[in-house]
């Protein structure tokens, strides 16, 4: 069975219903992009790969060029790709460059490597071809060091106040059985530079085994910490149901106050969605053949 899931992140406030709309069908043009790919024959990363490029490009998710900038206005972006024979490529703090999930997938196809980061995943992706590419405005500098000192006086609030985490995913599974999960983002607005999210984190943002896929949104530091991702598929493997495998973890997550939003597939392409937020635009779908 063929079967893509996609989610366009998992917010903590109350979102427009201007916004709500943009959003949705923002994750239903990216879910159609990558349906036609496994419609046509593709493997689940391509689907993947084109899912995410297109919400990559779509400013109002929190990827790519929609990447909220950082404390001090750098875009530091997070991704990574895992599939269901456990091979996965991340980066993390990368910049200046248009599709980070693109770079995630030659880490996992071209080197022995799951996670690069900072210039080295920048260079890594340049010596592949990939173009720089500015993400944000161009008259982005540096802080003075009292403006540094100044914003780090506001740094706490900053974060504690912010509620915004339109990270994206995706899983697909091909005809052959394959499944890949993908996630991406630039992370949670006002970051410290060189903060590192879940997203480019094995089991934590993304994961993928024989068992079935995962791939969670939300407050990063906190989707590490209870491994998010390598819990729903854990619980998979040992034969939980995947409504029971999502909503273990989410009450978890809720319980601890982290806000978090999952989707998962099956081994057999079955798809869920769940999270405790206000709002996690989703679009699913499968064909039997
Ligand atoms: N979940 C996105 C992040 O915390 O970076």
């Amino acid at each position: 069975m063929e079967s893509i899931v996609i989610h366009g992140g998992c917010e903590g406030k109350e979102v427009s219903p201007a916004e709500q709309l943009e959003r949705t069908q923002g994750v239903e043009q990216a879910g159609i992009i990558g349906w036609e790919h496994l419609a046509a024959g593709a493997a689940a990363e391509d689907a993947v790969q084109a899912a995410l490029e297109y919400l990559e490009d779509h400013p109002a998710f929190d990827a790519g060029l929609g990447s909220y900038p950082n404390l001090v206005g750098d875009y530091e972006m997070d991704a990574l790709m895992m599939n269901s024979r456990g091979e996965a490529g991340g980066v993390a703090c990368i910049q200046d460059v248009q599709h980070p999930i693109a770079v995630a997938r030659k880490v996992k196809e071209h080197t022995p490597h799951h996670l690069l980061v900072g210039l080295g995943a920048q260079w890594f992706a340049r010596l592949h071809g990939l173009p720089p590419f500015r993400v944000g405005p161009k008259t982005q500098r540096q802080p003075t060091d009292q403006e540094a000192a100044e914003l780090l006086d506001r740094y706490l609030e900053i974060i504690e106040n912010q509620t915004r985490y339109s990270t994206v995913g995706a899983i697909a599974r091909d005809t052959t059985g394959h499944i890949c999960a993908g996630t991406s983002t630039g992370g949670i607005p006002g970051k410290l530079p060189g903060r590192m999210g879940d997203s480019a984190i094995i089991g934590a943002g993304t994961y993928a085994s024989q068992a079935g896929a995962a791939c969670a949104t939300g407050v990063g530091e906190g989707i590490m910490r209870l491994a998010v991702t390598r819990q729903v598929v854990q619980a998979l493997a040992q034969g939980l149901i995947l409504d029971d495998a999502i909503q273990n973890i989410l009450a978890q997550c809720s319980h601890e106050g982290i806000p978090c939003g999952i989707i998962a597939m099956t081994a057999q392409g079955h798809t869920l969605a769940a999270h405790n937020g206000t709002f996690m635009p989703v679009w699913q779908a499968a064909q039997r053949r």
